[in-house]
């Protein structure tokens, strides 16, 4: 969603605020700005609706060597994306840009009577909150931000400078991230440490509820109830590499091809082969807890609530005596849902900081449940706020778009499950293929996507014109069907719902016809001849099918076949999950839409 950066050091801050915000515009966002002040104060606020390239055309007309100045990627929420509504916001000498959600602006905005409100958000009212405190020296900056924050209720991250004092940065943080990058005579802020690589490694996380006033060679944290805080600085891993698109047209096409290495990472020093088993560190779970696990909460959004399901799947075949229950974070965390003492819940998030997804986290502790992340992103709120964890170390996903994280959640979270099952003594011989095809799966991927590249190309080119699909599958080619239809539909903007072959005659089938066409997953298995009889159906009804199978013989008369090569049994759908994949962003590039940033979406979703 929106993004912070901020600068007090010695260089040029216009140059590193437009290229901080150009490394966040993956998050998603709709108008930018920034403001800079020079050594005696004066400001330069520049604002633009639209994509960065907008704000650096007015750049290039008011060049500053300025030192400080704080900037933003807003993805609206309170009023229409405008440059009057793009962040800064400013009040008298104070300028504010804000992540989050101030939920009490209205009572707040009316009792402001003092300012005259130019903008619809609720951050103006923050600035001039801020500034009410401020004003005619009431409150030095930071004690007029904590003072102001003291009355706030809902999220921030923000960043406040001022025209007086030119040479320092206040920032907090509740609910949304903020990173403060120690440099050499310089701090840098940003609410995602990718815009911070190439100019510092040691980062500052700042946590919830805490302020840091910030100079050019200081950073003091303070608790909101001013306790004093001590930071700690820790290594940013992320390299330049990881963050740029490596040859490729698109991070999307980067990402999915980069998944035989990106699970590697997963994988690296936790399988042992000769054994036949898994290793997790990070979980934290004795042998003996581990054991009394009878029931699995899987929590998440989108593509990690997926994920979650096909994993689901899986860890039921495995593990006896257990309960799998995989949820939707927005609307588990408002129901009344009753835990079991003997649950452990998983936590799956790429970004670590999904507001629904973390709001769970949050009420399962309440209740005294062990909580386990699967996340990727190192230091996010998720990942410091569960009980332990597995990091699926994909490294930065910067399309929003996920690919690599979701091959490697599934992964990550069938080895949990094998944990568990080991210690819960089930036979080596179970779980000893399942440990065998996740050791192959990364060379596995890598000759499927080798081979099956100009095949989908050509049939996403082929079907550029439909604007509606259906994608079909059973047991866990179900999940990854919902998986498939979820990136049609996110890049693409075609209508794509996914359902289980055995739901179609409760009603899907209705609306097979000239509009749509279908991608049936159809993994060779116990399964597969009940799945023919379901693709029969739809072909006797005028269907327009899209076969994606491993099956040697395959011979149903489809429209089109992806065949899959494989060795693989059990995994053999998230292989085919590479086909949904590569024909989500074929289609999109024949249809000629922006792959790595969806209108609407935003890569992370901080805000409910
Ligand atoms: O960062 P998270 O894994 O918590 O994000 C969850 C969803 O917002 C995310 O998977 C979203 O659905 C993707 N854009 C799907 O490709």
């Amino acid at each position: 969603m929106c993004g912070i950066v901020g600068y007090v050091g010695n260089k040029n801050a216009q140059n590193f605020l437009i290229s901080g915000l150009k490394r966040l515009e993956y998050r998603g966002y709709d108008s930018a700005g920034i403001v800079t002040l020079s050594a005696d104060g004066e400001p330069t606020l520049l604002r633009a609706k639209g994509k960065i390239a907008n704000l650096e055309e007015k750049l290039a007309k008011n060049k500053r060597d300025d030192k400080i100045g704080i900037g933003h990627t807003r993805w609206a929420t309170h009023g229409e994306p405008s440059e009057t509504n793009a962040h800064p916001h400013q009040a008298g000498n104070i300028y504010v840009v804000h992540n989050g959600i101030i939920e009490n602006y209205k009572e707040l905005k009316a009792a402001l009577k003092e300012h005259e409100f130019k903008s619809e958000t609720d951050t103006e009212v923050l600035a001039a909150l801020i500034e009410s405190f401020y004003k005619d020296g009431k409150y030095p900056l930071s004690n007029a931000v904590v003072q102001a924050l003291k009355l706030v209720k809902g999220t921030f991250g923000i960043a406040v400078v001022s025209t007086k004092t030119p040479d320092e940065i206040v920032v907090a943080r509740s609910g949304s991230p903020l990173v403060i990058g120690v440099g050499h005579d310089e701090t840098l802020i940003a609410s995602d440490a990718s815009a911070l690589v190439g100019h510092t490694k040691q980062a500052i996380y700042l946590n919830d509820g805490e302020v840091a006033h910030v100079t050019k060679n200081s950073v003091e944290i303070k608790t909101l109830n001013a306790e004093p805080v001590s930071a700690k600085v820790e290594e940013i891993e992320t390299n330049l590499a990881a963050i740029q698109k490596g040859g490729y047209d698109h991070f999307l096409l980067k990402e999915i091809m980069e998944q035989p290495e990106s699970l590697k990472e997963t994988l690296r020093g936790r399988v042992n082969l000769a054994a036949g088993t898994v290793h997790l560190g990070g979980p934290g779970l004795s042998v003996a807890e581990l054991r009394q696990i009878k029931h699995l909460v899987i929590v998440g959004c989108g593509t990690a609530y997926h994920a979650g399901l096909l994993a689901g799947y899986y860890i039921e075949q495995f593990t006896p005596e257990i309960t799998v229950e995989t949820v939707i974070a927005s609307e588990y965390r408002y129901r009344n849902a009753y835990i079991p003492k003997d649950s452990v819940a998983l936590i799956v998030s790429q970004s670590g900081e999904t507001a629904d997804t973390l709001a769970c986290l949050r009420e399962i502790k309440k209740q005294g449940i062990k909580t386990i992340g699967i996340v990727n992103a190192i230091g996010s709120t998720i990942a410091r706020e569960v009980d332990g964890g597995t990091y699926v170390h994909v490294g930065p996903e910067i399309s929003v778009a996920s690919t690599k994280a979701f091959t490697s959640q599934v992964v990550a979270m069938v080895m949990f499950g094998l944990t568990i099952a080991q210690a819960k003594g089930v036979k080596p011989g179970t779980l000893r293929p399942y440990v065998e095809e996740i050791a192959k799966l990364p060379e596995e991927i890598h000759s499927v996507l080798d081979t099956v590249v100009e095949d989908v190309k050509k049939i996403a080119e082929a079907h550029k014109d439909y604007d509606h699909a259906i994608y079909l599958g059973r047991d866990t080619a179900y999940p990854t069907a919902m998986e498939g239809a979820l990136k049609l539909k996110e890049i693409s903007y075609v209508d794509a719902n996914a359902y289980a072959f055995g739901e179609l005659k409760h009603g899907p089938l209705a609306l097979i016809d000239d509009r749509f066409f279908e991608m049936a997953l159809l993994p060779e298995g116990d399964l597969y001849d009940k799945a023919v009889s379901n693709v029969q159906e739809v072909l006797a009804r005028g269907g327009h099918i899209i076969a994606v199978t491993n099956v040697e013989n395959f011979d149903l008369p489809v429209e089109s076949v992806v065949k899959i090569t494989t060795s693989l049994e059990i995994f053999t759908p998230i292989l085919m999950n590479l086909v949904s994949q590569l024909f989500a962003y074929y289609m999109t590039i024949a249809k000629g839409y922006n792959v790595d940033q969806p209108r609407n979406l935003a890569k992370s979703v901080t805000v409910e």
